[in-house]
């Protein structure tokens, strides 16, 4: 099972970004040619059992290492969400907490058709504050959000209650 192959590649750095947060860290996963290989073609199965996907979303910065590839594995196209005020057109925004202050996340107007199946990908899932705003941001669009997908999903935080369960979500490696 490559679950626990990734695993063995993720690495945990003890005290950051600060003091008494263990920090998943999945460059050596990605860095190794059987790793990335790996994640994406997981990810992309994963992904494949919620049936036909038009837009992968992407969400910066984490995300867009991992969006376009599974895109292409699954025939669909890249959307990135992107932190406030990077993208050029028309855009809506959607701004959530975080533990301390907020953070603004946009997406194109246009990059979503209304009724576009789309999946919503990202590297990690904590809080689930990113995740569920780009999937409101996706829905306000028209989309479909047909599954959330990460790599890694740090349970304790509580991401996957704040989701809910209308949508479905997964993650590769559970911590
Ligand atoms: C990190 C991570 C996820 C998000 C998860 O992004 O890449 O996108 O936090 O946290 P949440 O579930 O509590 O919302 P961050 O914006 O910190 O950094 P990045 O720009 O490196 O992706
Ligand atoms: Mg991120």
């Amino acid at each position: 099972q490559f679950a626990s192959l990734a695993r063995d590649h993720i690495r945990a750095i003890e005290d950051w970004p600060e003091p008494g947060v263990t920090f998943r860290d999945i460059t050596p996963l990605l860095a190794d040619p059987a790793g990335l290989a790996g994640t994406v073609d997981a990810l992309a199965g994963i992904a494949a059992t919620w049936g036909p996907i038009d837009k992968v979303v992407g969400i910066e910065a984490r995300g867009f290492v991992l969006a376009p590839p599974v895109a292409m594995r699954l025939g669909a196209g890249f959307v990135p969400v992107r932190k406030a005020g990077k993208l050029p057109a028309a855009v809506e925004s959607r701004t959530y907490d975080l533990e301390y202050g907020s953070a603004t996340v946009e997406i194109h107007r246009d990059a979503i058709v209304t009724g576009e199946r789309v999946l919503v990908l990202d590297d990690v899932l904590a809080t689930g504050g990113t995740l569920s705003a780009a999937r409101d941001l996706v829905t306000g669009l028209g989309g479909r959000v047909v599954g959330q997908l990460v790599l890694v999903e740090l349970a304790p935080l509580g991401g996957r209650a704040r989701l809910g369960t209308q949508t479905p979500t997964a993650a590769l490696v559970t911590y």
